[in-house]
């Protein structure tokens, strides 16, 4: 993929992060290739350079706090030249309870675990993660990107099934709140009911569905983007952890990818960890590791609230007019590292 990335003749305004050669001489001892002969006994931190199923027998059990699983859907794609097919419902349900079973020993008795998958990968998620586990509920997400059909429903959502080992979890729902614009604002003896009111607008903090129309899946000029044809946005990630992991939990991330998982676990202050077959989606992955130590707000979330698509200007000016809970004042948002220290932890 690299050739390609540097060949490609991009605007300047394209912030599509890509693999240089210095780079890669940097980043190459970064991944860890080798695989222990005996199990480990503690768990490692990083980006492994690896088939996960090799890892998962010699990584130790019960220490990861949140599976993030974003498998190749049962469809038919190419990853970097690795190329997947799609199978029937029950050759894919068949696939993933076995790779359910090889991850499963790794997890906390009080772990959560995502799934994702599109509409027709779901059948099979639900049916083989239910074999496993606890089946909380099906998260839709709006996926606005994608080609219209012409005897068919455009496909413009996905699906994240969240599951949990027990009855024992964590779900700090304080920290995964939506702030929405009000539209008929409602007084009580004068005064906002449930809202807040803004020289920016009138805003409700509201609890999180099962429905989020909020994500943005990565493209050219936002500074996350990357050329892998499936990642997940930084916000997606950021609801998930802050809701199921507390601070120094562990996440475990065994098909990477270009390392969204691992990224946006670092900027919330846990710890990560993540499989990826692909050099170049490693590379990239700990490029953005890298980044996360300049660049540690995620595009989305800001004053302690996940908000509405298309809301920048809005978040912004509520940091350049000092709105924010702790404002800096400063008003461009990617390049604020300050506005970490205004996450609402739990
Ligand atoms: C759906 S993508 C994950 C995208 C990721 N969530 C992101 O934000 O970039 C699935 C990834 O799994 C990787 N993969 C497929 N089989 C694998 C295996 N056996 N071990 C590790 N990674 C694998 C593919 O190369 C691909 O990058």
């Amino acid at each position: 993929m690299s050739s390609v990335q540097l060949s490609k003749q991009r605007s300047p305004r394209n912030r599509t992060i890509t693999i240089t050669k210095d780079d890669r001489i940097r980043l190459l001892p970064k991944l860890i290739t080798e695989l222990p002969k005996s199990p480990l006994k503690s768990m490692i931190q990083g980006t492994i350079h690896g088939d996960y199923n090799e890892w998962v027998r010699v990584l130790p059990f019960h220490k990861v706090d949140l599976l993030f699983l974003d498998p190749p859907y049962n469809l038919d794609k190419t990853f970097n030249g690795n190329r997947f097919s799609r199978q029937s419902v029950e050759a894919y349900t068949k696939w993933l309870d076995g790779v359910l079973e090889k991850i499963k020993p790794l997890l906390k008795p009080t772990a959560s675990i995502y799934i994702c998958g599109d509409w027709f990968s779901s059948t099979s998620i639900f049916e083989a993660a239910s074999k496993h586990f606890i089946v909380r509920n099906r998260i839709t997400w709006e996926r606005e990107k994608g080609r219209g059909a012409k005897s068919n429903w455009k496909n413009s959502s996905e699906d994240i099934w969240f599951c949990t080992m027990s009855d024992e979890y964590t779900f700090n729902v304080e920290a995964v709140k939506l702030r929405r614009k009000v539209i008929a604002p409602y007084k009580v003896d004068g005064k906002p009911k449930d809202w807040q009111e803004s020289a920016e607008g009138n805003y409700r903090d509201t609890h999180p569905s099962n429905i989020w129309t909020d994500i943005t899946i990565p493209f050219w000029s936002m500074p996350e983007n990357t050329d892998h044809p499936t990642q997940k946005s930084e916000k997606l990630l950021a609801k998930i952890i802050l809701a199921s992991t507390n601070q120094n939990d562990f996440v475990f991330d065994p098909f990477l990818g270009s390392g969204t998982t691992s990224v946006v676990a670092k900027k919330l202050q846990r710890q990560y960890l993540g499989i990826e077959l692909d050099q170049e989606y490693c590379l990239l992955a700990e490029k953005r590791l890298e980044l996360a130590d300049e660049i540690r707000t995620i595009q989305g979330f800001a004053d302690g609230v996940f908000w509405e698509r298309n809301t920048l200007a809005e978040q912004q000016s509520i940091f350049k007019n000092g709105n924010g809970n702790g404002s800096n004042g400063n008003n461009h948002q990617d390049s604020i590292p300050d506005l970490f220290s205004l996450i609402r932890h739990e």
